[in-house]
């Protein structure tokens, strides 16, 4: 089972997303809890206002230290493990992956920071575990990345994915983007569906999209390839790619 709470001045931002299809059972099965926490409910300001001018001068709004500190602290009321990350969602942070997704799915509480205007006061980073960003971009707040987050983490949680829906095979799982897919029909618009997959011989099959896989890696994502350590049987089905494709 994983928590999460979402800190964010704009809670209607994640209704829609987070009540569509996976997450939207995992929720219903109770298999993932997500709360959503206004960070304006803790302004003491009588108009709300969470926001002030930076120090030292510069355009834009810095989100206060005081409402940020309390809705954390209210969201780690909650928390009744050590297994729990308090997460800063910035575009400093270290670039959020599939390695980090899979280490989430095995805390049992996150809590999400989202930030808007310029950030966040700096002194937040006195009570994180975490700044993760979604990459090298700047969005205007950080509702994009939290949820990009939790899909991504939902997905290792056990029993978020039905059996046929495992992550055993997909890109990244091994360091190898995965194999192309084709569904019915076997033609279309002249477009025919590889012979092998017809096939009915799993022994080809595993062959064939193996090598795809390893092709399309080595085209597409030259850094992972390099990094991905291969096997005596991808070498031999690399050499038959020289020949043939
Ligand atoms: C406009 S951004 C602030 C950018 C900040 N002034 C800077 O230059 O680093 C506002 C908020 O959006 C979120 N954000 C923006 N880009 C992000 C990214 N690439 N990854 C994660 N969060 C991001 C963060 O929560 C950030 O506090």
């Amino acid at each position: 089972m994983l928590n999460v709470h979402i800190l964010t001045l704009f809670p209607d931002f994640f209704t829609g997303p987070l009540n569509v299809s996976i997450l939207k059972r995992a929720q219903e099965k109770e298999i993932i809890k997500i709360k959503l926490v206004n960070i304006r409910d803790f302004s003491r300001n009588k108009h709300k206002k969470v926001d002030d001018y930076p120090y030292g001068g510069g355009c834009g709004m810095v989100l206060k230290p005081e409402p940020v500190f309390e809705a954390v602290e209210y969201a780690l009321e909650d928390v009744k493990t050590e297994r729990h990350r308090v997460i800063l969602l910035s575009p400093q942070g270290k670039t959020f992956d599939h390695q980090m997704a899979k280490e989430f799915s095995q805390e049992s509480h996150l809590i999400l920071i989202c930030g808007h205007y310029e950030g966040i006061d700096e002194r937040i980073k006195t009570i994180i575990s975490d700044e993760v960003s979604l990459g090298d971009f700047v969005l205007t707040g950080g509702e994009i990345p939290a949820l990009a987050i939790i899909d991504a983490t939902a997905r290792f949680v056990p029993g978020v994915l039905g059996s046929s829906e495992s992550p055993k095979d997909e890109s990244f799982a091994e360091g190898l983007l995965e194999y192309p897919q084709y569904t019915r029909p076997e033609v279309y618009r002249g477009l025919r569906v590889p012979e092998v997959l017809l096939s009915g011989n799993h022994k080809e099959i595993e062959f064939y999209r193996r090598k795809q896989a390893l092709k399309r890696t080595l085209e597409k994502r030259p850094d992972l390839f390099k990094k991905y350590k291969l096997t005596d049987l991808d070498k031999e089905l690399l050499k038959s790619l020289d020949c043939k494709e």
